[in-house]
């Protein structure tokens, strides 16, 4: 679909983005660099997944048994990841917090070790970087790590990146490339003619655009106008998360991402190069809630002081609750609506766990597919046709059962 080659006259856009978080943002900077006249529609959520998430970039340690392609996806996004930062920072003039100390990965008790072990074997059977360690070879990297934890896994190529300096980055390298912003929420997809022509905005009132992109995280489904069984499959999945700041006079706690495996459940500490830490994250089923809950605070914080019992001195500065717009096969829906939706109108949502990461080469595909090029093949099976009637697919699995995931609990 080329937007250049088919644009309205009158239109008062080239590209109308629907969410304006990393993805959208993204997707609309690389728009406006590539020629196109973008316009970002957004409410301005403060607690929109973006802000709240904790910035991995990781592909390796965030992989599962059966999700291969998801896996080769994300390994493209990470290998782009760094040039599209420094480009980024070029264009905003501001810092994205990029960190490519790695990811160590520990287990708290023999079960735990056990489980990362059959997790491990599965990322080593892909090709991907993985060096075993004892546990004090972990403590020799990570010295704040609590005596008994049993033994870990570093993955190198797992990186992380400070999601709301990157988010305000991407912001202004946006303003700066002519990206225009309307403070509000798409409510329908307008079109005519089997052609998308704007948008119906739910503060009252249209905006007219030649092509629409839905970027709205686990708010995409809420748009009306989208062909029948795309607006089903997103669905929000809470996450709750800390935030953590040393004390003056303290050193910093940790050098690189720590993974811990507490019991069977899941928890990470991704560092900032000022000290802070994030926390987290919970992984629930509940709607648009976005309460933040004692239960979820304590749980989080307990496991975290069982591999990091430095946890217990540090400043408690933020709690927040975050929604990942998940979806039935964990993958995330990018590009044409397909032969059912109208002409024009893309979807670039559902990145559940991997926003961040996946950011840049959303946006890359979203403006090959904007100006009529080819998007990388590892996007093929993340079409949004898949979860089309006629793609066959009748039930959809429900959370991580596509997955075949075993040995780890997720929160
Ligand atoms: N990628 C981390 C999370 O979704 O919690």
């Amino acid at each position: 679909m080329s937007v250049s080659a088919g644009l309205s006259a009158t239109a008062d856009a080239d590209v109308l983005v629907a969410g304006g978080g990393v993805i959208g943002t993204a997707i609309a900077w690389r728009a406006a660099v590539a020629g196109l006249r973008a316009v970002v529609v957004d409410p301005e959520r403060g607690n929109a997944a973006s802000l709240v998430a904790a910035g991995m970039l990781a592909p390796v340690s965030e992989s599962f048994f059966g999700e291969e392609a998801l896996l080769r996806l994300n390994l493209l996004a990470v290998r782009r990841f760094p040039a599209f930062a420094a480009e980024l920072e070029e264009a905003a003039g501001q810092v994205t917090g990029l960190r490519r100390e790695g990811t160590l990965a520990v287990a708290y008790d023999p079960d735990d070790h056990a489980a990362l072990k059959r997790l491990t074997v599965f990322r080593r059977d892909a090709g991907l970087g993985a060096e075993e360690l004892d546990g004090r070879a972990c403590r020799a990297l990570e010295p704040f790590l609590a005596p008994g934890v049993h033994g870990g896994v570093l993955f190198p190529g797992d990186w992380s990146v400070d999601n709301r300096r990157y988010a305000a980055a991407l912001r202004r390298a946006a303003h700066l490339a002519g990206v225009r912003t309307v403070r509000d929420s798409v409510a329908e997809v307008l079109a005519a003619a089997g052609r998308v022509t704007g948008v119906r905005l739910a503060g009252g009132g249209t905006a007219a655009a030649a092509a629409v992109v839905i970027a709205a995280g686990s708010w995409s489904g809420g748009i009306a106008g989208l062909p029948g069984g795309l607006d089903g499959v997103v669905r929000p999945v809470k996450g709750q998360l800390l935030r953590l700041r040393v004390p003056a006079g303290m050193p910093p706690v940790l050098s690189r991402t720590v993974r811990a495996l507490v019991r069977g459940t899941d928890v990470y500490v991704v560092p900032r190069a000022d000290g802070e830490m994030i926390v987290g994250a919970t992984s629930e089923e509940r709607g648009h809630d976005q309460t933040v809950t004692a239960g979820a605070v304590h749980d989080l914080l307990r496991d975290a002081q069982s591999v990091l019992p430095v946890t217990s001195e540090l400043i408690l500065a933020e709690t927040c609750a975050g929604l990942r717009p998940g979806t039935p096969d964990n993958g995330p829906v990018v590009g044409p609506a397909g032969p059912e939706g109208p002409d024009g109108l893309l979807l670039a949502t559902g990145h559940y766990r991997n926003g961040i990461l996946m950011s840049a080469v959303t946006a890359d595909a979203v403006a090959a597919h904007l100006t009529g090029r080819p998007a990388a093949a590892e996007w093929d099976p993340f079409r949004p046709q898949r979860f089309l009637p006629a793609s066959g697919r009748t039930a959809p699995p429900g959370p991580h059962e596509a997955s075949g995931q075993v040995g780890v609990r997720p929160r």
